[in-house]
């Protein structure tokens, strides 16, 4: 039945759009091409140009291009075909030894650029085209080469290289020094943090018992490193938007199927992170006040901890990503896709220490996923606010939570009807997608915003009252039969929810949009929220499954793996050639992704997240 409204649904959707087929776009000239990049620049006078081309008809009429035009014009769901892009090795392809084959010679300009528009025009005159040049990202040749490889290492790879070099050491000494002084009560806490061994059983260290009321949180660890994977899942098809491929119609019908509406509308799940930061921190601080009296005075050092925790890996990751990273491959790509992030690590590095990355400079990104690091430490310290202010009164910090998530979410949906900002499911198109948004407001300014979250902070903070009260009151919702069917019917209502985004792709009002925008994503965390205290309450299956010990593990890793599997990802996708894509390339460079992230994790969590935490504690309190 589900299935069928499914169906009738899309045919309701697309069924009205005219229909392309394979022969049909199998007549464009290629959307992307790439000769042999390493092969060209070997050559003592090899040069390579990479660029972006528009074409117009040669002669009219031109049906061919009349039908691309048709087909660009939908750009919800395809790329522009009339604006090309090329990788040509100009020493090869437009040699006069080359052209002598065709009878032709070209004038070759005063510059590689004006021989790379000609070189071009002439391939594409074969098919009636005429081709000129809209931007190029490089021209570079074989001196080029030598050059870069001989360049001395910047002051930046100097500093990281050291930062690397100081952090093995200190864990070598560490560790020699926690061992030799053994139990001694007086060992230096300071040397003694960079201990491994004491570090990885803390990493691998599951507790069994204790406080029943963080007992009882246990499955959320599952459900965080479950959404992380879906997380990743979606990455791993963004970035296959960012490269040359073969065959883009399969990209262009990823964005109109139903997987493809999975992925863009599972960009709520951020929202749903947030909303457990908000959570634990309500909750854990809630736990705490019975212990001590809390008040605004201790919000310094709630954000004092949180920053020791998330900012040594997070600076580590970005100096990765200013440094390393743009030589962990070589190919046609890296420059366009790596080095653009690289080059905004570099110059927004000061940004990322004061956790502002998603403010300054939006459009430009470094190492996509670090936005949110920003988004979550500002719902954190609002969260931290409210519960040390409204601590004593809880049942009127519910009400006033309740209303504040009412307002936050309208003032977003006004927002966005004032600005004009479109929610994710109208903004993942083929050409917006292959540049992550950069070119889109509603992407940098909406989406990206920490005040889009706040919804999500305030169901963050209620959830942690609701809960709290009911360990008070000793209330276990396993006890209501309602409430044990209503866990049951949420898994599959949270993924009927996403399919709502078909209905909304219909409907492109402005009003309609802004009531969506407003809406879709709390609505996502709330019916997150009943799973989640489903799984606090409920004994039953799913609470079995997401309490497993290896879940657990792997949360602890997740601030590492959340920024790190974007640098891997793009490192592995970023082949020297344009490759096909389909369903199983991308399953299969998400799971290779997950394994070499999860693999580099663990050393990074043991060497330096961990005994950096410690250590600077030891520092300061
Ligand atoms: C596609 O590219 C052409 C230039 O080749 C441009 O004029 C046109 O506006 C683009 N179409 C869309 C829908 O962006
Ligand atoms: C080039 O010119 C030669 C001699 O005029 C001719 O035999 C050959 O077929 C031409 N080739 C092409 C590709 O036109
Ligand atoms: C120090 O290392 C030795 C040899 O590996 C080991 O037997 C001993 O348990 C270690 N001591 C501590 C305190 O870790
Ligand atoms: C620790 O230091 C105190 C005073 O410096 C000393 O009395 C005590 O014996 C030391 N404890 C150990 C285990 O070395």
């Amino acid at each position: 039945m589900a299935m069928t409204t499914v169906f009738i649904l899309l045919l309701a959707t697309f069924g009205s759009a005219r229909e392309y087929t394979d022969v049909e776009a199998s007549s464009f000239p290629a959307l992307f091409h790439l000769d042999d990049y390493e092969r060209c620049l070997a050559k003592e006078d090899g040069v390579y140009c990479l660029g972006t081309f528009d074409l117009t008809p040669a002669q009219l009429p031109h049906t061919t291009y009349d039908l691309m035009k048709a087909y660009s014009d939908e750009s919800y769901r395809h790329f522009n075909r009339t604006r090309i892009h090329r990788g040509y090795c100009l020493s090869e392809r437009c040699s006069s030894a080359t052209l002598a084959h065709f009878n032709t010679t070209l004038d070759l300009g005063d510059s590689p650029e004006q021989l790379f528009e000609r070189c071009t025009n002439f391939y594409m005159q074969a098919e009636n085209f005429h081709a000129s040049i809209k931007s190029v990202d490089y021209c570079r040749t074989h001196s080029d080469i030598i050059e870069a490889s001989e360049r001395p290492p910047t002051s930046a790879e100097l500093i990281f290289k050291n930062v690397v070099y100081a952090l093995i050491i200190a864990n070598i000494v560490g560790t020699i020094y926690d061992n030799i002084s053994g139990d001694n009560l007086n060992k230096s806490k300071l040397l003694s943090a960079f201990s491994i061994p004491a570090n990885w059983r803390r990493l691998t260290f599951i507790r069994e018992g204790g406080d029943p009321r963080q007992a009882a949180l246990v499955p959320m660890e599952g459900i965080r490193v479950m959404a992380l994977g879906f997380t990743t899942y979606a990455h791993a098809n963004v970035i296959h938007f960012m490269f040359h491929i073969k065959n883009p119609e399969y990209l262009e019908k990823l964005t109109q199927r139903l997987d493809g509406i999975y992925l863009s509308d599972g960009t709520s799940l951020i929202q749903a992170f947030v909303m457990m930061t908000c959570f634990l921190t309500g909750y854990n601080l809630l736990i705490y006040s019975q212990k001590q009296e809390l008040g605004l005075y201790m919000l310094p050092l709630c954000i004092m901890k949180r920053l020791i925790r998330i900012t040594p890996v997070h600076l580590l990751i970005v100096g990765f990503g200013a440094t390393w990273w743009l030589n962990t491959r070589d190919g046609p790509l890296v420059s366009t896709t790596i080095g653009l992030e690289s080059e905004a690590c570099t110059t927004k590095f000061w940004s990322h220490v004061f956790l502002v990355n998603n403010i300054v400079d939006s459009d430009k990104y470094c190492v996509v996923p670090t936005w949110f690091l920003p988004v979550n430490m500002h719902m954190y310290i609002l969260a931290c606010a409210f519960t040390l202010l409204l601590w004593r009164r809880r049942c009127f910090a519910v009400r006033l939570y309740l209303v504040l998530f009412f307002a936050s979410c309208l003032l977003n949906g006004f927002v966005a009807y004032m600005k004009d900002y479109r929610s994710m499911i109208y903004l993942a198109t083929p050409e917006q997608i292959r540049r992550i948004f950069r070119d889109s407001s509603s992407f940098t300014e909406f989406y990206l915003s920490s005040w889009g979250a706040l919804p999500a902070c305030f169901i963050g903070l209620i959830l942690a009252h609701i809960q709290f009260a009911l360990n008070e009151r000793k209330i276990k919702l396993s006890d209501y039969k309602w409430f044990v069917y209503l866990h049951y019917t949420t898994f599959p209502v949270l993924f009927v929810w996403a399919l709502t985004g078909v209905y909304a792709r219909e409907h492109s009002s402005s009003l309609f949009n802004a009531v969506y925008i407003a809406f879709d994503r709390p609505m996502f965390c709330i019916i997150m929220c009943v799973c989640l205290m489903g799984a606090f309450h409920i004994d039953g299956p799913i609470r079995k499954f997401y309490s497993w010990r290896g879940w657990r593990t792997m949360a602890r890793m997740s601030l590492t793996v959340m920024m790190l599997h974007w640098c891997v990802d793009m490192t592995i996708a970023n082949r020297s050639v344009a490759y096909g894509t389909s369903a199983i390339d991308m399953v299969v460079d998400w799971c290779a992704t997950n394994l070499i992230t999860y693999v580099i994790a663990v050393p990074i969590t043991v060497l330096v997240e961990i005994p950096m935490q410690r250590f600077i504690e030891a520092l300061i309190f």
